[in-house]
């Protein structure tokens, strides 16, 4: 695949896998692409930075201000990329990005970095191994970069195994991958999809709350498919760990129901597709204690009212947007999803039920039915990053109907 017209960010940290960059420049410049290079100061023991820049044909950076006192403004140089790939990643600079420790132009300018982030670690097989790293590495996942893993082989210490940077040429497959994936799915350009995630929390005191084990990822794997997918993206979410980097998703974190239930309402209006995923608590503590509550009778009463169910608001306030709502049943599943399809004025309902294995909160994993008023489709369980590309090729698929 031609990579003409691509703009390319190569950030290289201190590593002998370095000397491997140079390669790695020629390929992505033979096939069109236009190289940034960007060095850790440590990566300026490993590479020349003028065969650097005379293979990429740019400057090439290292410092926050260049020899002529020029700034080397790494935020337009973030947002110049339309993929950032750090190769060789050290474990230093790995553990510098995910918790944003900025203490170079290459940690400033991926702090900045809007698009795409690619991650090639090389390093000695223990390093790669130990669980710091590990961890590591699966924040980095976390929050949406791609690692393209260390390969086996000898290392540089004399060991045997994996460490080894990725070969040049298999960047730039991972590359193209990337690039002709996003290209094919371009098919929810142009539409705005609001998407509700995660958890609420319903104030008791001052210190406790009423909640569920909602994680927000189905939520957010739906967000980010539908970002990948060209899709404006309005992401409410409930209390919930996860990021996202995604240029084209726009996250508001809320607490409450009635603050999702405010937040959505401030877009539903321009809204295509609505998608909620969120596990909205039914009930809110009628009155908020403004201490925390004292330890005192055997028994403690707390007086629930109904939270308003934003879905069904959705649906009454409904004029052009496509609604998708969720089901989590432990019985008499696919009745009550069709009564809520039905009730809340739903395009479509996907249905988890807790009695199947690998379905639920908490899970990487989810097992779902997809309900329309004509249709039933049953599907195998997957990874939430797969479910979520069921959930909008049914989407797509019905609102072209
Ligand atoms: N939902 C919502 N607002 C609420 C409650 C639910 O938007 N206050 C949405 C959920 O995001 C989900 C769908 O409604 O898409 C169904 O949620 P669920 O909890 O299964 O259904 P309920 O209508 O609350 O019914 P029940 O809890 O009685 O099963």
């Amino acid at each position: 695949m031609s990579l003409e017209g691509k703009r390319i960010l190569i950030s290289v940290s201190g590593g002998i896998a370095a000397y491997k960059i140079n390669f790695l420049v020629r390929m992505l410049i033979k096939k069109g692409a236009e190289v940034q290079v960007l060095l850790t100061p440590a990566a300026e023991n490993f590479v020349s930075k003028l065969t650097l820049s005379t293979l990429s044909k740019k400057p090439v950076y290292s410092e926050f201000y260049s020899e002529n006192g020029t700034w080397n403004n790494h935020v337009d140089l973030a947002l110049w990329a339309d993929l950032m790939i750090v190769a060789p990643c050290t474990a230093n600079t790995l553990s510098k990005m995910v918790h944003g420790l900025c203490d170079n132009l290459v940690i400033a300018t991926y702090l900045s970095a809007k698009c795409p982030v690619f991650i090639a670690p090389a390093m000695d097989l223990d390093m790669y191994e130990h669980p710091s790293t590990r961890q590591n590495l699966e924040m980095a996942e976390d929050f949406g970069h791609v690692v393209i893993p260390a390969e086996s082989g000898e290392l540089a210490s004399g060991l045997n195994g994996p460490g080894r940077m990725a070969e040049p040429a298999h960047i730039v497959a991972a590359i193209e991958t990337f690039f002709s994936q996003n290209q094919a799915l371009k098919n929810l350009a142009g539409k705005t999809i609001l998407i509700t995630a995660g958890p609420t929390h319903e104030a008791i005191d001052p210190v406790r709350f009423i909640g569920n084990h909602s994680s927000g990822k189905m939520g957010f794997s739906l967000a980010e498919e539908a970002a990948k997918r060209g899709a404006k993206v309005i992401l409410i979410s409930g209390p919930s760990s996860l990021q996202t980097n995604y240029e084209n998703i726009s996250l508001h974190r809320v607490t409450s129901a009635k603050e999702m239930f405010d937040k959505v309402f401030e877009y539903y209006k321009e809204v295509d597709i609505a998608i909620a995923s969120a596990a909205v608590a039914d009930y809110a503590p009628k009155e908020i204690a403004v201490e925390k509550i004292k330890k005192s009778d055997d028994s403690l009463f707390i007086e629930l009212i109904k939270n308003p169910d934003i879905l069904k608001t959705m649906g009454d306030q409904k004029t052009h947007q496509f609604l998708v709502g969720f089901a989590l049943e432990t019985q008499d599943e696919e009745a009550h999803a069709k009564g809520k399809l039905e009730k809340k004025n739903l395009d479509m309902i996907v249905l988890n039920s807790l009695r199947d294995e690998g379905a639920g909160f908490q899970k990487d994993t989810n097992k779902i039915k997809i309900i329309t008023k004509s249709d039933i489709k049953s599907f195998d369980l997957k990874s939430k990053e797969d479910v979520a590309k069921d959930i909008l090729n049914f989407v797509e698929e019905q609102m072209s109907k």
